[in-house]
């Protein structure tokens, strides 16, 4: 028998996934762990109480079709990172969305993010999907090189204040997200950062991002498209959070504009400091 390269993932995230570099990574069920996720949420995003999900609301999902995944440092019953979705439909089509993906600042660059991420989708897998969605800030670069060079995953639509959310890492800019969809059948395969190579549509005044944003092209037609992000919005907002905020408008007019002609967000490359998403049509 020839096993189809997903069914391949799901056999080898069971297989091996569970231990990972000192880690272990399980799923969790019990009303006192996924209350501990409330910990690794403050820690992660910096929220306070009214933003963070309750580990209650876990409890409910994990006994209606949601999936958790943590990870736990060996020995330790103390979670530092952990994925949460839920079942969902989606134009008639039913799929599984992830709402929350997290590692603790200490925990982070160990590559646990995508070994969370695997094991969340051999679960997904396992209990039917083959579609896994979830939303991220456009803004934050390292996101995009996790879920779309990391992951393989794809960013398809610009939502204009998707949240209300106005506290953590998000304070000072509206709350805007990608939607992203995973494609679970197909393998995911990890690249190392690729160089921009296209037409730009957005980019820097004089390359420099804390310069501001030149208006952008809306007319390309490019194999693929570049559209310029700040490397690190965190440091940009603290620094100057005007020009911050002309980075959220020029992408909240250029992304939609090439995702309505067909454009998805396949990547994020980087060249001398400075990060573009590439644009391809499927
Ligand atoms: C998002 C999050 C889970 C990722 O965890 P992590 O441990 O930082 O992830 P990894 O180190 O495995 O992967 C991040 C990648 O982005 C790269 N990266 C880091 N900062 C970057 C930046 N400013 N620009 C571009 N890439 C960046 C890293 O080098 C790494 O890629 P590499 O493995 O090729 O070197 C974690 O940062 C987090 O919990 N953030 C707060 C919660 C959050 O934003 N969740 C939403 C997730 S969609």
């Amino acid at each position: 028998m020839v096993m189809r390269p997903y069914a391949y993932c799901l056999f080898l995230c069971y297989a091996l996934s569970m231990f990972f570099d000192g880690y272990e990574l399980r799923d969790i069920t019990s009303p006192n762990e996924l209350e501990l996720l409330e910990e690794v949420q403050k820690a992660s995003w910096g929220y306070d109480d009214r933003e963070v999900t309750p580990g209650s609301l876990m409890v409910a999902s994990v006994h209606s079709g949601g999936i958790v995944v943590a990870a736990f440092p060996k020995n330790s019953g103390t979670p530092v990172g952990f994925a949460f979705g839920f079942p969902a439909v989606r134009g008639g089509r039913l799929l599984h969305h992830s709402h929350l993906l997290a590692i603790a600042p200490a925990h982070r660059g160990t590559g646990l993010a995508r070994e969370l991420k695997l094991l969340q989708r051999a679960k997904a897998l396992k209990a039917g999907f083959d579609l896994m969605t979830w939303t991220f800030d456009p803004l934050i670069s390292r996101n995009a090189r996790l879920n779309l060079g990391k992951l393989g995953a794809k960013a398809v639509s610009y939502h204009a204040d998707w949240y209300a959310i106005r506290g953590g890492i998000y304070a000072g800019l509206p709350a805007d997200r990608f939607m992203v969809e995973w494609d679970l059948r197909r393998e995911s395969a990890e690249h190392p950062v690729t160089r921009p190579k296209g037409e730009l549509a957005l980019e820097a005044v004089n390359g420099n991002v804390n310069l501001g944003v030149n208006p952008s092209k809306l007319e390309l037609n490019g194999v693929s498209v570049l559209i310029e992000v700040p490397r690190d919005i965190e440091v940009l907002k603290r620094d100057n959070l005007d020009v911050a905020r002309a980075w959220r408008l020029a992408h909240r007019e250029v992304f939609p504009t090439y995702f309505a002609r067909g454009y998805v967000a396949t990547d994020l490359a980087s060249m001398n400091d400075r990060t573009f998403y590439v644009l391809e049509k499927p």
